[in-house]
């Protein structure tokens, strides 16, 4: 067996100095073939271990497994030490530089205050509903229960999409408030109801510092057995306070809404409100549920309660950013943007 078997022995040593010194991947084959490769001296000897005796062959099988185990995982050391070799730069590289971070991008400032609002009421167990911006006047304004002669109603206040007829004939038109997508959640489930309605609505204002066509709000609905205002003004208060800070002072002025009964216009107070030379700051407009809208959805006004509000996100938005005027929100102007 000997010499057989030292023959395999040195042409294993020879394989191992090949493979272990390839400086380069292609070297690196290169000696594969050679020694591992199908023409390869290496098999060529096995080839001849029929010649051998019977009680040798057990023997000089197993030099010549044990070898190419050996051969075959110092190739795939070396291969991966060679392919990463490859992977690194060719120039000289400081590794301990700071590295260059990627423009990641940021929410819109509006967005922001939205998101933000969703998760206070999330923690309070409202979710998230959606509605149409191209509405009928029927979910506008006839289920809240506001009168045909309503100023919201002419022509002058909201944009109506001349032709685009709902199935009575009307005019649809561009909601003029979130509110819209309470009768659409109500006519859709069965109470307790708790939902909040973040989207943008449309009125025919000219654009100024305050005032813009197209502008963003969230409306708030909750219907449940023996619902009070004292829910209401907890409610309200406890979101500003997460909102703007503990300091943040609320106030319920009363008011007129068609959709509730009683109203209130909600006012708020800051540090950041006093520094723009005001008291207060009207926010938002909210109430009890009026019995008649309950009425329009089907539920029995005898057993439901509930409150309801609505809100504008772009002044919120104003007030924490210490922005004057609303038109910025529109213009996306990275100079602006990049600031949020
Ligand atoms: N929709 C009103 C507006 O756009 C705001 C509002 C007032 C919403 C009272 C309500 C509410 O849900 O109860 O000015």
């Amino acid at each position: 067996m000997s010499s057989f078997s030292e023959q395999i022995e040195s042409l294993k040593n020879a394989a191992v100095q090949a493979l272990s010194s390839a400086e380069e991947l292609s070297a690196l084959e290169q000696a594969r073939v050679t020694y591992l490769g199908a023409n390869s001296e290496f098999n060529g000897l096995l080839k001849q271990l029929g010649k051998l005796p019977k009680e040798e062959r057990p023997i000089v099988g197993k030099v010549v497994n044990l070898a190419k185990t050996e051969l075959a995982a110092i190739l795939e050391k070396r291969k991966a030490e060679l392919e990463l070799k490859a992977a690194l730069p060719k120039e000289k590289t400081d590794f301990t530089l700071p590295g260059r971070r990627g423009k990641t991008g940021s929410f819109h400032p509006l967005t922001q205050v939205t998101l933000d609002i969703i998760r206070i009421f999330r923690k309070l167990g409202f979710v998230v509903a959606e509605g149409p911006e191209i509405e009928d006047e029927y979910h506008c304004f006839d289920a809240l229960n506001t009168p045909a002669n309503h100023p919201a109603r002419d022509s002058q206040d909201t944009f109506f999409i001349k032709g685009d007829v709902d199935s009575s004939g009307k005019d649809r038109l561009l909601r003029t408030h979130t509110s819209s997508v309470q009768i659409r959640v109500m006519e859709k489930q069965a109470p307790p109801v708790r939902i909040i309605v973040p989207g943008r609505v449309y009125r025919r204002d000219n654009a100024d510092a305050t005032h813009n066509p197209t502008f963003h709000q969230i409306e708030g609905l909750y219907v449940d057995k023996d619902v009070t205002v004292g829910d209401l003004k907890g409610t309200v208060e406890y979101v500003f306070k997460e909102l703007l800070g503990n300091e943040v002072k609320v106030r319920f002025r009363p008011h007129y809404f068609s959709y509730t009964e009683p109203s209130y216009e909600i006012d708020f107070s800051t540090s950041l409100v006093r520094k723009m030379g005001k008291d207060w700051l009207e926010i938002a407009g909210c109430g009890m549920v009026h019995p008649k809208v309950f009425q329009q959805v089907g539920y029995d006004p005898e057993m439901w309660t509930g409150w309801a509000f609505g809100f504008g996100i772009e002044r919120i938005a104003m007030i924490r950013y210490g922005i004057s005027d609303i038109r910025l929100f529109y213009e996306n102007d990275l100079r602006f943007l990049n600031q949020f």
